[in-house]
This record gives structure tokens, sequence and C-alpha cells, in this order.
């Protein structure tokens, strides 16, 4: 794997996933820069604040297909532009970015945890597919960590302290963790993984939901437990 250069060098390319336009002119300008790709990272998602704040049952038909095309269906998009390219360099790896709202319901998830639910599906269909030309596709399932997009789910200060306090490793992750799993998944070292959802979140995936804990720190209470 090369190492990457300057990050002023890098090359930086106009893409809006609900317009098919700018991924073909993304993908014709790495055919002409590079000739062909050796790893994909798709970390896009997008909800309406409205549809994140409210309840399930209230999701907007509008906002629920909105979260749905930018954060899943953008992966079979990307994956199927990227596949001919990846071809070229007799394999490649896609890797996505996923929250386990899935598995158990996390509450102020809602638009979001349906799109990160089709995403992982994506995942396993995509990893059957592609895997004839030795493509690879994994999700890495993140723990919460302050982004601008994160900053429109409710409840993310609770859930991070819930994680200090009772995850497995009682530490809440940072992005390089991601970044360190991410190498890993596009690097030689995970040849022969593919269709997984890698957790990188202190271990909280193996605990039984705890929402009455959650709630606690919400109100600001300093003891966890359920
Ligand atoms: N922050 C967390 O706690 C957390 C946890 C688990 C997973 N994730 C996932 O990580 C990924 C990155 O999110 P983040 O938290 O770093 O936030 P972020 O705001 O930094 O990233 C979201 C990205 O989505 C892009 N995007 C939105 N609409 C788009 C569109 N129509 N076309 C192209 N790009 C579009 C934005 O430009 C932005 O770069 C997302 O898939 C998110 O669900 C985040």
């Amino acid at each position: 794997m090369a190492t990457l250069g300057n990050p002023e060098d890098f090359l930086l390319f106009p893409c809006d996933v609900t317009d098919d336009s700018t991924i073909d002119a993304l993908f014709q300008t790495i055919r002409s820069e590079w000739k062909g790709l050796d790893a994909l990272v798709h970390c896009i998602a997008f909800a309406d604040r409205d549809d994140l704040n409210r309840p399930f049952s209230q999701i907007s038909r509008t906002g629920y297909k909105l979260a749905m095309e930018v954060s899943a269906y953008s992966l079979n998009v990307l994956a199927r532009s990227a596949a001919p390219l990846m071809d070229e360099r007799g394999g490649g790896s896609i890797i996505a970015l996923t929250y386990n709202a899935v598995e158990k319901a996390v509450p102020g998830y809602n638009a979001m945890a349906a799109a990160k639910a089709a995403l992982e599906v994506g995942i396993r269909y995509l990893a059957v597919e592609l895997g004839l030309g030795k493509i690879r596709v994994n999700a890495i399932s993140a723990g919460p960590v302050r982004t601008l997009s994160a900053s429109a789910v409710k409840g993310l200060s609770a859930l991070r302290r819930w994680t200090e306090e009772v995850s497995p490793l009682h530490e809440n992750i940072t992005p390089e963790d991601i970044g360190n799993t991410a190498v890993y998944l596009a690097s030689d070292l995970s040849r022969m993984v593919t269709g997984n959802i890698i957790f990188v979140d202190s271990g909280t995936h193996v605990l039984a939901a705890q929402i009455g804990a959650m709630r606690q720190y919400e109100s600001g209470s300093e003891r966890g437990g359920a």
C-alpha cells in the first residue's frame, strides 16, 4: 500500500450522491487520474433533523426516502461505479460506516436507524456479488463520536457518557480508532475478510440495551446501570 502524500496534494472532487451526473463525473475523473481504484470509503449519511426528532411512527414519507437514498442506496451506486475501476487492480475494498441502532433500538436515531439497517443488508449482498472479482465489502460499526452529523442526533452526550460508564473498555472511541480499522480493511491484512460488520465501539454491542441508564444520564444523574 502506498503512503499518503501531503494533505495539500490530495485531490478533492465534488459528489452529491442524489445526483447521478456528479457521481459519473467523479468516477470518470478517478479513471483518468489513477486508471484504477483500490479502496472506497463510504462515510455519508443524512436525515432531516425533524425526522430524527419525531417519534419513529411519525417519520415523514419524504424524510424516510431521503435518509434511505443518501445514507443507504448511495452505497449501491458508488459500489457499481467503483467496481470496474477495482477490476483494473484485480480487486479492492469497499468500507462503509454504520451505527448499531439496527439490532437494538436507540431512541432518537429513528429514520437513520432504518437507513443503517438497509446499508448493512447492502454490505452482505454486495460482498456476495462482488466477491468473484475479489472486491471485499465490509462496514465499521462505530461508537458515538462528536461530528456535525452526530450533533443532529438527540442524546449523543448521554450515549457517550453511557459508553464511558458501562462499555467493556470504559472509554469512548476516537476517529483514529475508526481510521485504524479502515486501514486494516483497506489493506491485504484483511484479504479474506468480507461481508462483515466490525464493531469499533468499546464493546457496547455485547451489552443488553440499558435504555433506562441512558435516560438517567440525559436527566443528569451520575448513576449508571438500569
Ligand atoms: N459520529 C458518530 O457518532 C457516528 C457513529 C457511527 C457511524 N457514523 C457514520 O459515519 C459516517 C460519517 O459521519 P460523521 O459522523 O463523520 O459526520 P460528518 O458530518 O462528518 O459526515 C457526513 C458526511 O455525509 C456527507 N453527505 C451528506 N449528504 C450527502 C450527499 N447528498 N452526497 C454526498 N455526501 C453527502 C457530508 O458531506 C459529510 O461529509 C456516517 O455514515 C455516519 O452515519 C457516525
